[in-house]
């Protein structure tokens, strides 16, 4: 494998890791990778600007407000230069600078600036790396679609024994080389996610727990693997992930609306939303008073998203339901499979408590007219990751 015309920009932050940084970028050049350095102001206090000078080859940024630098590749320069930002060590400071959107250094604002993926590596203390903060930052960043390399575990600089070293450099190259490597898969995917909102009256609505995590994970996995993805999402207060062209609805009506239009030029439908079977059958104008002591809504079927899908005549994609179940999965789970003419349904259990609505893991079971996996418990982006490979096989097998 070679790197030639790959672009990579190395971000190093302040931490005793950064003495490996020369060799991360001695290996990169090996593989004929053109390596920028970018280090911030902490950095410099563990390893020297000329040491990364004369291994990459390529003159160091360290500041955003040097004009002589700006004159030669400016910031922004820098962020549409790169095809990938490894930021190797990435200290706790940097990694909550990043989730919050700051841009007071140059490594930070070319996170900003730049379309292009990122990869954070971790490297810091094992408390601080336990911390709280640092781990909801760090899955922030990974719903955002970076990717989160490490930390590796062992003995650190402090003493202490634990998970929080950077992962060694050839280990970095190596995840370099993988993500250069993956297969563009010239894929269409279309995915609902979260729930839906069904309006009573201007004030109130009808909904489910769905968060929109699993079919987000979904959307994320199926973009990391190459596929361009259109993600169809309900009301959720999830951030996109990097790359994905999402269209937000409320209500099912407008979920069949969009799902409708899109389908025929996917190749892939996954129908992960939890949408409401049934909204109220008017819409009050006005928010209702409560006069009475009890008040009935009446309430009419929505459309079926998935199976107005699935009956295209005309550039039918390959559709995926999910099965939301509490009893009987089996029967149920093949019962909307055959009813709603699908291709596979991916059924939860979703009575166990730490799975399905609104829990960061899930466990699946994937039913197809001729056969069962089981997909066991895993935090949702890992699980969408083999999700997502076991419906492209399948996918692939049908054409
Ligand atoms: O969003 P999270 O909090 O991460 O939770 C994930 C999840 C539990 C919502 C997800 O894993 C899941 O099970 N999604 C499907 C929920 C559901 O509505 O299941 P269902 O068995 O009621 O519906 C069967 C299938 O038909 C689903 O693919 C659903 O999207 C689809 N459907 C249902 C009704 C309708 N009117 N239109 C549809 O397309």
């Amino acid at each position: 494998m070679t790197l030639a015309n790959k672009k990579v920009v190395l971000g190093i932050t302040g931490g005793i890791a950064a003495y490996k940084c020369p060799e991360i970028v001695r290996r990169l050049k090996d593989l004929q990778c053109d390596v920028r350095v970018v280090m911030t102001a902490g950095a410099k206090e563990f390893i020297t600007p000329l040491t990364l000078q004369a291994v990459s080859g390529n003159p160091v940024s360290d500041s955003l407000l040097d004009p002589a630098a700006e004159a030669s590749m400016g910031h922004i320069e820098l962020a549409k230069w790169a095809d990938l930002v490894v930021i190797a060590p990435a200290s706790a400071d940097v990694i909550a600078k990043i989730n919050a959107g700051m841009a007071n250094d140059l490594l930070t604002t070319i996170c900003l600036a730049t379309s292009a993926p990122i990869a954070i590596a971790p490297a810091m203390n094992q408390q601080m790396y336990a911390a709280k903060a640092t781990q909801r930052n760090l899955a922030c960043l990974e719903q955002m679609g970076m990717y989160i390399w490490g930390p590796a575990s062992g003995e650190q600089a402090c003493g202490d024994v634990g998970k929080g070293r950077l992962l060694e450099p050839m280990e970095i190259v190596e995840r370099v080389t993988n993500h250069f490597a993956a297969p563009s898969l010239d894929l269409n995917i279309l995915i609902t996610a979260g729930p839906t909102r069904e309006a009573i009256d201007p004030v109130r609505y009808i909904s489910n727990h769905s968060s929109g995590k699993m079919g987000f994970a979904i959307a994320q996995a199926a973009k990391q693997l190459g596929a361009n993805v259109t993600l169809i999402a309900g009301p959720v207060s999830l951030t996109t992930p990097n790359g994905v062209n999402r269209l937000d609805v409320v209500s099912a009506s407008d979920m069949h609306k969009q799902a409708i239009i899109h389908a025929p030029t996917h190749d892939i439908f996954i129908a992960c939303a939890a949408v409401a079977d049934y909204r109220p059958a008017a819409i009050s104008d006005q928010k209702i008073k409560k006069n009475d002591d009890d008040m009935v809504v009446s309430m009419i079927k929505n459309p079926d998203i998935l199976a107005d899908v699935s009956a295209l005549e005309e550039q039918r994609p390959f559709c995926v339901g999910f099965a939301a179940e509490t009893q009987d999965v089996e029967t149920y789970a093949r019962g909307k499979l055959q009813r709603k003419k699908l291709d596979m349904i991916a059924a939860n259990n979703v009575s166990i408590a730490g799975q399905g609505f609104n829990s960061d893991s899930n466990a699946l079971t994937l039913y197809w007219p001729q056969g069962k996996l089981d997909l066991p418990l895993a935090d949702k982006q890992e699980l969408a990751k083999q999700l997502v490979v076991e419906i492209i096989k399948h996918y692939n097998q049908a054409q």
